[in-house]
């Protein structure tokens, strides 16, 4: 058994305040997309897009914006639950070396989409596996990710000219890192901790 892929499992953190802004080498990005396209899809649909944003203006409007949504969220919450959201910083759009924008397109496949028949979601979850498969790859590479998702899906879609039908699942901050740590940002600021894996598995029905 070979170790590495658990370590970066382990390692993989969702990150904001520890980007340093560096450019990442174009055949280190390459790498990383290529991993990411390497993902499983239903019906070999392969839904995903990647629009890669250096642009700081780009970048600055959608950072504006996730301010405004933030400010939406922390409206929302009961005042003991925002102090403890005050302190919490949720992206890192303009420190990162890059922004990497997902996307899905729920018709590509055509019609006769192989497995997904009966579950539509199916398609998103093959997006959402292309995501995980370039954070680890970026991990494994010794950089960081972000993923931002205080934004409305139609800003997004308008500031990349992204077209009718397709969908922007996530902003990844990407890029290099002064370090990763080693315990999640909202636990170290007691917004929620991880549930043990004992609450996680049931056996032979889910109540058990
Ligand atoms: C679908 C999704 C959306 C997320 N959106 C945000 C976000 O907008 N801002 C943020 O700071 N973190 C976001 N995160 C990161 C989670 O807060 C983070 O993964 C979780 O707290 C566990 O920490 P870890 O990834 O470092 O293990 C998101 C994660 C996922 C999977």
């Amino acid at each position: 058994m070979s170790t590495a892929l658990y370590d970066v499992i382990a390692r993989r953190r969702d990150v904001r305040a520890e980007f340093t802004g560096e450019p990442v080498p174009d055949d280190q990005l390459l790498r990383v997309l290529e991993a990411a396209h390497r993902a499983p899809s239903v019906g070999m649909s392969q839904p995903w897009d990647f629009v890669v944003v250096r642009d700081q203006a780009t970048r600055g409007a959608f950072r504006d914006h996730v301010a405004t949504e933030r400010d939406t969220f922390a409206a929302s919450l009961p005042e003991e639950r925002r102090g403890t959201f005050d302190k919490i910083k949720i992206e890192g759009i303009c420190e990162s070396s890059m922004g990497v924008v997902v996307t899905h397109d729920q018709q590509r496949g055509g019609t006769h989409v192989l497995g997904r028949h009966a579950i539509a979601d199916t398609g998103l979850f093959s997006t959402v596996l292309a995501i995980q498969n370039l954070w680890l790859a970026a991990t494994a590479e010794g950089l960081g990710v972000g993923w931002v998702s205080f934004y409305r899906e139609e800003f997004l879609a308008d500031l990349l000219d992204i077209p009718e039908g397709v969908r922007p699942i996530a902003w990844l901050c990407l890029g290099t890192v002064s370090h990763l740590e080693t315990v999640p940002d909202l636990e170290r600021h007691g917004w929620r901790a991880r549930r043990p894996l004992t609450d996680a598995i049931h056996h032979e029905g889910w109540r058990a």
